[in-house]
């Protein structure tokens, strides 16, 4: 049962919803210069316009409001605070996100923005990016910039979304900005990501400011009982959830890992103290869950985003599955959240991002997302049974709000709960915004 103080909350971010790229004196981020490039996204979309929210907002916080949300996780996009990464506040960027955090108290709505959701100013990668231990130091000053114009308004502040994604799509798989392919570098990446989040929360927490990240975890099983498979499950959840896990909660790299990792670079950049940096950083944790993950041994070496472990293969689990091609396994999510309870420290757990794409067909009379009513029912469903078991779950977040820009799938498949008509900028609450909107009414399902 979720109690009555529940965070209800729907998730967006900034380079996916905002537009208004070149606006108020916003610096390009290494999605601007990742999107410009011909072929990284599909059908050469940009989030130049994307849904237009940077100057919506009040619109949509008005929609949020009718919905009944008590809470609205957002991103914030640095290089509209700092255009070239370091230096001075642009304080027009500032006062956007000031406006929209007043906007959204005015409504009874808690603001819970993320530092980084993956839009680095360009200049930064220039200098070297998250490979670069630099970078970590840079993000440590932006977060008390941030934390000293807003800390008066925000209470609950997440420095990174999914630091798995910054570093292995964007340095190992060239899948994401800034589309390089470099698995060295990415695993240097993950721990200055890291090394950016201990140090941000060092300068933010304090009285009435608690921290957390954001990960995006899952629940990995081996397709059968051979050592391969065993080996391959042991891997992936090494990389997936064991590698962010283990530093943030218990203070050291899980050694398994290292020893993968081994094959792809050494250790030397993780300088002595930082671990203990990066240990000592939650007040609560972020969870991000969509699928489930089943995997296998492999005799064909392949190179994906794990890097350090090419002989496995990703199985197919048999369920039905989103647009995005994503199985649906709300077991996953319960499973997910009972581990964490039994292998970690105790620590609020939210789920910042739950949710799911598929082909929504615009009606006379609305959007009839059946499927993603269904989706978000099984796994609040599995949420609630987590609370059944003792896990301290303390928020949702469905993703997201509003369809948006889909990072390297463009604008094709849709997540929100609002639809967005791009050549209008129309927005129509979907049949799952008016379910969630009842959810949130009763309490609970
Ligand atoms: C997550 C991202 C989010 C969105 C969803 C579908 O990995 O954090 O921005 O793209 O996936």
């Amino acid at each position: 049962m979720f109690d009555p103080g529940f965070l209800w909350g729907a998730a967006t971010s900034s380079y996916q919803i905002e537009g208004a790229v070149a606006e108020d004196g916003r610096g390009p981020s290494i999605w601007d210069t990742f999107a410009a490039t011909p072929g990284a996204i599909q059908g050469g979309d940009t989030g130049a316009v994307a849904a237009d929210h940077y100057h919506r907002f009040p619109g949509d916080v008005a929609l949020m409001a009718g919905l009944g949300l008590r809470g609205y996780r957002f991103s914030l996009a640095w290089p509209r605070i700092q255009p070239t990464g370091s230096g001075a506040v642009n304080q027009r960027g500032l006062d956007f996100y000031r406006r929209l955090t007043d906007t959204l108290l005015d409504q009874g709505i808690q603001p819970w923005p993320t530092l980084y959701h993956w839009d680095l100013p360009q200049p930064l990668e220039d200098r070297g990016g998250w490979p670069a231990r630099d970078t970590a130091e840079r993000f440590a000053e932006y977060a008390a910039l941030v934390h000293e114009a807003l800390g008066d308004r925000v209470t609950h502040w997440t420095t990174l979304n999914e630091p798995w994604c910054s570093a292995f799509l964007g340095y190992a798989t060239g899948r994401h900005a800034p589309g390089r392919s470099d698995p060295a570098a990415a695993v240097r990446a993950a721990h200055h990501l890291l090394l950016g989040h201990g140090l941000a929360a060092e300068a933010i927490r304090g009285d009435d400011s608690y921290v957390g990240i954001t990960l995006n975890l899952t629940h990995v099983t081996p397709v059968g009982t051979e050592p391969a498979d065993l080996d391959a499950a042991r891997r992936i959840d090494g990389m997936q959830n064991r590698l962010f896990l283990d530093p943030l909660l218990r203070g050291a790299y899980p050694e398994d890992v290292l020893a993968d990792l081994r094959e792809v670079t050494g250790f030397g950049h993780v300088h002595d103290g930082d671990l203990k940096r990066i240990g000592a950083s939650l007040d609560h944790l972020g969870v991000n869950y969509y699928a489930p993950m089943l995997v296998g041994g492999s005799s064909t070496p392949t190179q994906s985003a794990y890097v350090g472990s090419p002989l496995v293969r990703v199985a197919d689990g048999g369920r039905p599955r989103t647009a995005m091609g994503w199985e649906i396994d709300e077991r996953g999510l319960l499973e997910l959240l009972l581990r964490l309870k039994d292998d970690y420290p105790a620590v609020p757990l939210y789920i910042t991002e739950n949710g799911a794409a598929f082909d929504d067909v615009v009606e006379h009379d609305g959007v009839h997302d059946a499927h993603r009513v269904a989706y978000l029912d099984g796994h609040l469903r599995s949420c609630a049974q987590a609370i059944g078991h003792g896990v301290p779950l303390k928020g949702y977040f469905v993703w997201s709000l509003l369809d948006n820009f889909e990072w390297s799938f463009g604008y094709g498949p849709r997540f929100g709960i609002v639809h967005v008509d791009y050549a209008t900028q129309h927005r129509t609450p979907k049949d799952s915004a008016r379910w969630y909107a009842e959810v949130i009414r009763r309490g609970g399902l």
